[in-house]
């Protein structure tokens, strides 16, 4: 199997338990999530579902158009039922890093607002301890953003500007992005505790006590769940 299948089975397999006609649905981000909105698509055109979608991202709104899903302001519903989101590092009490592909801040917010949050990811992004692999991304405001680097740096990080076609890349809420590499995150609360009170931060990629299910798949085609 490939990475891509990996991605695919798990994210399918998610909308096939989770996802009821007539349900509120969050919409994630990334190229596992994805297969879950080609498979949310399906559901709509062949099966005549009749959903209310939320994008994560403009990314994912221009995609669930794509495939003839409509989606509408999260403003618009008071809260969701399911959200299918992919992640960058899970770890054993599913505790989560997220934002490696830009979108962080909506994530989390429909994350929060969603009765389930379920996580699809191929066995690659599990680890032990989070920080170990990926940075942890900080969404800050690009007003006096090299005092924030200075901030977050002195909490045992090496932080990096995130970068796009040699410009700060920008995301869908107008801020810029710094990937904070830690050895590791030892403790996530207390982390997320000293990054959000610097000014200047607008959110920051550790997902914490968010997914009610992680959804892993393995290169032998089997899927493992934890949560219900
Ligand atoms: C985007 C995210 C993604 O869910 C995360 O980066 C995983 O993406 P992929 O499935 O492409 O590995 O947090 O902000």
């Amino acid at each position: 199997m490939t990475s891509d299948d990996l991605k695919r089975i798990v994210a399918e397999r998610a909308v096939d338990d989770y996802v009821k006609d007539g349900m509120k649905v969050g919409l994630g981000t990334g190229s596992t999530a994805y297969h879950a909105i080609r498979r949310v698509g399906r559901l709509v055109r062949e099966n005549g579902y009749n959903l209310t979608c939320v994008a994560t991202s403009s990314g994912t709104e221009g995609l669930a158009r794509e495939y003839g899903i409509d989606t509408v302001s999260i403003n618009e519903v008071g809260h969701l039922d399911v959200t299918i989101d992919g992640a960058d590092e899970v770890d054993p009490e599913m505790q989560l890093i997220k934002g490696l592909g830009g979108a962080l801040l909506r994530e989390k917010i429909v994350a929060a607002a969603s009765r389930q949050e379920i996580i699809v990811v191929d066995e690659s992004k599990k680890v032990d301890v989070l920080g170990t692999r990926a940075p942890l991304p900080v969404e800050v405001l690009a007003f006096g953003h090299p005092f924030v680097k200075t901030a977050l740096e002195r909490q045992g990080c090496v932080a990096t500007l995130r970068m796009s076609g040699g410009l700060p890349f920008v995301t869908d809420g107008g801020n810029y992005i710094y990937d904070c590499k830690f050895e590791s995150i030892n403790n996530p609360f207390f982390l997320e505790s000293r990054i959000n009170v610097i000014p200047g931060v607008v959110d920051n990629g550790l997902f914490l006590n968010l997914a009610s299910t992680v959804l892993v798949s393995s290169s032998d085609g089997t899927i493992e769940r934890k949560g219900h």
